[in-house]
């Protein structure tokens, strides 16, 4: 089936997956999906998170169908189940949010291999794995969408995060190239590449002054904002969607700029890094309390 180029995703009275949906950007998203689907399965690990929103939800849209389905996405054969579980219960999916990521901010040589192991299963298979099971019937169905959390950090040399950065790359690259070959299937792929976006994200990834600290604040925005531009760009089937207008100033002209000129500011701020000895190998890699969250 070929199917118009101007699709898109089936969100209004459609089944749309949100992955990360207990925390910032992803919450964001489920409660701007909210008004419009008719069904949203929510992913994370905090169960308590989960349910919260799910009552959130329910008594703002009470027509609206809401399953929430713990699950750790580091883990392969969790993900199988919790796919399972989705289907049973909540029939054909329509749209995937491939929302959830960890950072971990930490020099190469004092990376833990654990914590790096977690980047590349939560950020780079994980996205494999739900969008290699649930594609394939979007295209069935001729009309299905993807949205790809990526980041800033995927396209360009970020220091002490190479996990991080490197997994982000990934995404940049799948998206890209999942975009081309569901060309005139009717499913739309769009990436979302945030700067620093105000959320859990940064205690997380165990960095003092912010892993997207960096940056100026100026280009720094909320989640709901994050969340607001994505589906926007996602509506309109734009491939790549920076949100926030300084960012955006910003990475449109990254292109411009020479990789050996990004290699050398990377360099030197690492060397900084080192020098004040301010790497962030020993910080948490969870949530206060998600055990019982
Ligand atoms: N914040 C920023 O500045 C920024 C910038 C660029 C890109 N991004 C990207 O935006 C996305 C969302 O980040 P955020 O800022 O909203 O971070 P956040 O507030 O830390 O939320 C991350 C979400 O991912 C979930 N998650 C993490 N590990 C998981 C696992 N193993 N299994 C299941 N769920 C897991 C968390 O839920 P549980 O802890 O309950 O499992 C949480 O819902 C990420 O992909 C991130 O890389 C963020």
């Amino acid at each position: 089936m070929v199917v118009a180029e101007n699709a898109r995703p089936p969100i209004d009275g459609g089944t749309v997956l949100v992955t990360g949906a207990s925390a910032g950007i992803g919450r964001e998203l489920a409660v701007q999906l909210a008004p419009r689907a008719r069904t949203l399965i929510l992913l994370a690990r905090r169960p308590g998170r989960l349910d919260e929103l799910r009552t959130t939800l329910l008594a703002r849209h009470p027509q609206l169908q809401v399953l929430t389905l713990p699950v750790d996405l580091s883990d392969e054969s969790d993900v199988n189940r919790a796919l399972a579980e989705a289907a049973g219960q909540a029939g054909a999916i329509d749209v995937l949010v491939n929302n959830a990521g960890v950072g971990y901010q930490a020099l190469a040589d004092q990376a833990d291999w654990a914590r790096v192991r977690n980047v590349l299963h939560t950020n780079v298979l994980a996205v494999a794995q739900l969008t290699t099971a649930l594609v394939p019937a979007m295209v069935q169905r001729g009309r299905g969408g993807v949205l790809n959390m990526g980041s800033g950090a995927g396209l360009t040399v970020m220091p002490e995060a190479a996990a991080y950065s490197a997994s982000k790359h990934f995404i940049d690259g799948f998206s890209e190239a999942l975009r081309a070959d569901m060309t005139g299937t009717g499913v739309v792929v769009t990436q979302i590449c945030p700067g620093p976006v105000d959320s859990e994200f940064d205690q997380l990834a165990g960095s003092a002054g912010g892993m997207t600290g960096g940056p100026p604040q100026f280009l720094r925005i909320s989640a709901a904002q994050c969340a607001r531009e994505a589906l926007a760009g996602f509506d309109r089937g734009v491939p790549l969607v920076y949100p926030g207008r300084a960012y955006r100033v910003m990475m449109r002209a990254l292109p411009l700029l020479p990789r050996e000129l990004s290699r050398r500011q990377a360099a030197r701020s690492a060397a900084r890094l080192r020098s004040t000895g301010k790497g962030a190998a020993n910080a948490p890699d969870q949530p206060e309390g998600q055990a019982q969250a």
